[in-house]
């Protein structure tokens, strides 16, 4: 069965580490971020570095 993670301030500096270590465990993780102090360039950066589990990313944007 599929384990599912949300991940809120993902694309920040600890979330965005904390979310590949995830998706390299195998989690579909979803983050949630409203880019205040953050670039969504970090997590395509996070999703090419999770390789084959990198597909496993979904990324919503908050206001
Ligand atoms: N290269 C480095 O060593 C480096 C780089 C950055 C930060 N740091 C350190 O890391 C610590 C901070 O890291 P962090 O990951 O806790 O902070 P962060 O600011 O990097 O991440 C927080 C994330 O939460 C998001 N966010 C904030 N408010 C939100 C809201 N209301 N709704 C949705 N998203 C929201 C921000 O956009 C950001 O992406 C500090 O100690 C800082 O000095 C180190």
């Amino acid at each position: 069965m599929a384990k599912n993670i949300l991940v809120t301030g993902g694309a920040g500096y600890i979330g965005s580490h904390t979310v590949l270590q995830l998706l390299r465990g195998g989690y579909r993780t979803v983050v949630v971020d409203n880019l205040d102090n953050s670039s969504d360039v970090a997590l395509k950066r996070v999703e090419e570095l999770a390789g084959e589990f990198g597909n496993n990313l979904s990324f919503h944007q908050v206001c």
